[in-house]
């Protein structure tokens, strides 16, 4: 009822508890899925059910919408690890590589990059963008294990920062070799979060999304995602026939989102998420290009 009394959509990260996701969600998916949703959507208000930088990114693309976060303290690690000035300090020092940077980071990053990318769209984006400034080398930052991910798919030499997500750096080839052990017949999938050595040993990997589908797609008899918890919920609920194995990790940041603060935030209209628009216009070039990219 709220929604429909304020035009509002709520747009659900695929790491979001089920009630958030399955029950409220207008639009739910991965961090790309919800930026064209936040772009596209005819509402007055969005409330971004994910983090900070999701936010955002949902305010620089749709700076004519209010849009809210039902928890300000909603971070990540990865935007944490880096700032504008740090890009600018790389920028300098290397003015003959493009820079790109994951979408998991502040507007005033995004600011500084050529263009950005999500988990499903780096490779594409890292050769895109070599092609386009005629290169063999390509910065990607803060994700170092994306980056050395997208190296090894792409062949190109990927430079990049010692940031990582908290909850995809925890996992290990270990941690593969002995579900695999322990549920023989197992299908592993992974994030390009995770270290090199954990995609290796898995047998596929690709965003939120993409695992989801291809859990949709594939049917398999026993499937383990390597990933945030709620994940496995949100898929599982999707794919009834599918055994789900359940090595997880929390992430804090998304915890923070509840359905009861939900409430709130469009009760109270609150927090706003507000970018300056000098910033905005810079980082809305290096979102969009990244957007309009073919797919
Ligand atoms: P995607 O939604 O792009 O797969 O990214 C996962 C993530 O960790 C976002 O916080
Ligand atoms: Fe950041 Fe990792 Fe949490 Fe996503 S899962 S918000 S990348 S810390």
């Amino acid at each position: 009822r709220l929604k429909k009394e304020k035009n509002a959509v709520i747009l659900a990260h695929n790491y979001m508890t089920p009630d958030i996701f399955q029950l409220v969600g207008d639009f739910r998916g991965d961090s790309l899925q919800l930026a064209r949703e936040a772009a596209n959507v005819d509402a007055d208000i969005i409330v971004q059910a994910g983090v900070h930088f999701m936010a955002e990114t949902s305010k620089i693309l749709a700076p004519e919408k209010t849009v809210l976060i039902p928890d300000t303290r909603a971070g990540c690690s990865l935007a944490a690890s880096i700032t504008g000035a740090d890009v600018r300090l790389i920028k300098e020092k290397f003015p003959n590589y493009p820079v790109v940077t994951y979408v998991n980071c502040t507007a005033e990053v995004k600011a500084e990059c050529h263009i950005t990318c999500t988990s499903s769209n780096a490779a594409q984006v890292v050769e895109a963008i070599a092609a386009e400034w005629n290169t063999d080398t390509v910065i990607l930052v803060p994700d170092q294990y994306l980056a050395k991910n997208v190296a090894a798919q792409t062949g190109i030499r990927v430079m990049t920062w010692p940031g990582a997500c908290e909850v995809h750096e925890m996992f290990s080839a270990d941690d593969v070799e002995q579900l695999r052990e322990a549920h023989p017949g197992v299908v592993i999938l992974a994030p390009p979060e995770c270290p090199p050595d954990v995609l290796e040993a898995a047998d596929f990997a690709g965003s939120t999304s993409a695992l989801a589908n291809y859990v949709a797609e594939e049917s398999p008899n026993k499937v383990v995602l390597l990933t945030e918890c709620s994940m496995s919920d949100n898929v599982a609920s999707a794919n009834p026939n599918v055994n789900f194995i359940r090595p997880c990790n929390l992430c804090p940041h998304m915890k923070r989102i509840t359905l009861p603060k939900i409430l709130d935030s469009l009760c109270e209209m609150k927090e706003e998420i507000l970018v300056d628009p000098a910033i905005a216009d810079r980082a809305r070039l290096a979102v969009e290009r990244m957007v309009n990219l073919k797919h």
